[in-house]
């Protein structure tokens, strides 16, 4: 098993993307933390309940909470399995939990997006609370408005997709995620690729560099 690291500001396309190559690549696993945390805040367990107001506010959940769902990810993942993180690490303290975990990162690949498109992006996303598909109004419409195509649930906004929260999970982007760019720089791992591309060709090239 290795790791390709997904960095990129909120709205970027990391779900899109991972998504896509995974559904498409049977040796490829996306692993999402919004996902994991807003799968545990669902169920309502202990981790849920605690990372809830976090979320809800656009700050980062404590590290040890999310650290310990990736850690038990990674310990369950094994073979020829490329894991597709996306959402970890998301400071360099996660970072360095990641090194401790042991699992080799083959590359950091920055989806590289303006702020300026972030609001439309997550304006328009929907999110299927069951099979986690996601879709956005004009960019990547449903087949039938409203419905997943994939298991026909009925699409969702998120909670912290209005337009003050995600004005503040872009603060916490660029003053706690960011430095991580350059981490992964000094490492020699990492990719950059053009996130304002169609998703398609976006989904191409990150797997070019990857
Ligand atoms: P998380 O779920 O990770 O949210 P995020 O990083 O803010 O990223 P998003 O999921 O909003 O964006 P995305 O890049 O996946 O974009 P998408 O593909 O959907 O985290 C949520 C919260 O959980 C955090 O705020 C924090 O509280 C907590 N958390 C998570 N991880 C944590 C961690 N490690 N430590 C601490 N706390 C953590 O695309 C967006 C939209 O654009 C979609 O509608 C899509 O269809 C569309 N789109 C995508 N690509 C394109 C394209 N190329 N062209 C046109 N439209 C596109
Ligand atoms: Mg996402």
């Amino acid at each position: 098993m290795n790791i390709v690291i997904l960095l990129g500001a909120p709205g970027s396309g990391k779900g899109t993307v991972a998504g896509k190559l995974a559904a498409e690549n049977a040796n490829l696993k996306h692993v999402s933390s919004g996902d994991l945390l807003r799968g545990a805040v669902a169920k309502g367990t202990p981790s849920g309940i605690e990372a809830k107001g976090f979320m809800e506010a656009g700050k980062l959940v404590p590290d040890a909470l999310i650290a310990q769902m990736i850690k038990d990810v990674v310990a369950e993942t094994t073979g020829d399995v490329t894991m597709l993180l996306d959402g970890f690490p998301r400071n360099l303290a996660q970072a360095k939990i990641l090194e401790e975990m042991g699992a080799p990162v083959k590359s950091a690949v920055l989806i590289d997006v303006p702020d300026e498109i972030i609001q439309d992006r997550i304006a328009g996303r929907r999110t299927c609370p069951k099979c986690k598909a996601g879709y956005h109004v004009k960019n990547l419409p449903p087949k039938v408005e409203g419905i997943c195509d994939v298991c026909g649930a009925e699409l969702t906004i998120r909670k912290d997709d209005n337009p003050d929260t995600v004005k503040d999970r872009l603060v916490v982007y660029h003053g706690e995620t960011e430095p991580l760019i350059k981490f992964y720089e000094d490492k020699g791992v990492l990719k950059t690729v053009v996130g304002t591309d169609p998703i398609d060709t976006v989904a191409k090239n990150f797997i070019a560099v990857m």
